[in-house]
């Protein structure tokens, strides 16, 4: 897959998608959004892919946000707009992947980008990271799932004064309030996060993709997460890899996984 804004490596069934505008700050303009959101549902669709690490490329910055330039002129309807395709094209796209997907949050991770990272189902950060949604600052909200997202990582008062404040948070701070995973070294920073994506690869891809439907539906409205539960944990009775998972253990072997 070749992209103007974005580079994507494959190693070992690791896939490393860097976001690539570093002059910009790898700020998101349509284009990107575009380009992610068509590079996703090719990985998505990648068997031998078990693993996403997203990062930004240069020292400075994950995400700086939404492409601001984009959208200064913009009226009612267009900054709807903006929203609703932001939402689906990509933010939904990132949390709904039946792959686990790691931000690598190698700098600055605000509005769009925090919420990019918000959507990715576990976050590193380099200890030179900052975090916040500073969109109220420009006189608009996070429109890219940041309201909901942020509350559910770090509870709704403290996203209420990262998003009244429009402040940044340090690394340090982030991972007190769970907002990210753990913090580590810029040098370290993909190297953790390969080992992490490692381990995951291990594991059977079929039970990983059931896992990740049944961790969502709890932060769903109007969907009950303990029958999603149920019902995810029965669809991997069907599965190659929970016979396979099943009998290695019982042969005493380490399991050879297919995802099927
Ligand atoms: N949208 C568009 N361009 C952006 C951007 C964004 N969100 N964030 C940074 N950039 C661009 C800058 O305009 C600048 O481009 P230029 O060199 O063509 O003028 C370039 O990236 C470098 O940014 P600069 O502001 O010069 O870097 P800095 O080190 O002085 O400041 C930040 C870094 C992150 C504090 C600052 O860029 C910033 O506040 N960005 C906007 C963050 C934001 O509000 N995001 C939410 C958007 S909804």
């Amino acid at each position: 897959m070749e992209f103007k804004n974005l580079v994507l490596k494959v190693e070992n069934g690791i896939a490393l998608l860097t976001i690539n505008r570093p002059d910009k700050l790898n700020a998101l303009n349509i284009e990107t959004i575009e380009e992610l959101s068509h590079c996703l549902h090719g990985i998505n669709h990648h068997a031998d892919i078990k693993a996403l690490i997203i990062t930004g490329a240069g020292e400075k910055a994950f995400v700086a946000g939404a492409d601001i330039s984009e959208f200064a002129d913009f009226g009612m309807d267009q900054g709807r707009k903006l929203s609703a395709d932001g939402h689906v094209k990509l933010f939904d796209r990132i949390e709904a992947m039946s792959k686990p997907v790691i931000a690598a949050i190698n700098g600055f991770a605000l509005g769009g980008g925090l919420e990019l990272a918000m959507a990715a189902h576990i976050r590193i950060a380099s200890d030179n990271a900052k975090l916040g949604l500073p969109e109220v600052s420009l006189g608009v909200i996070p429109g890219y799932g940041g309201t909901q997202r942020l509350p559910q990582l770090v509870g709704k008062g403290r996203a209420a004064e990262m998003i009244f404040t429009a402040q940044m948070i340090a690394a340090a701070d982030a991972e007190k309030f769970g907002l990210v995973n753990k913090v580590v070294s810029q040098a370290d920073l993909l190297n953790v996060c390969i080992e992490l994506a490692g381990k995951i690869a291990k594991n059977s891809p079929a039970a990983i993709k059931h896992a990740i439907v049944s961790l969502n539906a709890g932060f769903k409205d109007g969907v009950n997460g303990y029958h999603v539960e149920i019902d995810e944990f029965g669809k991997c009775f069907l599965s190659e890899d929970f016979k396979e998972g099943t009998t290695a253990f019982m042969e005493k072997r380490k399991p050879s996984f297919t995802g099927k």
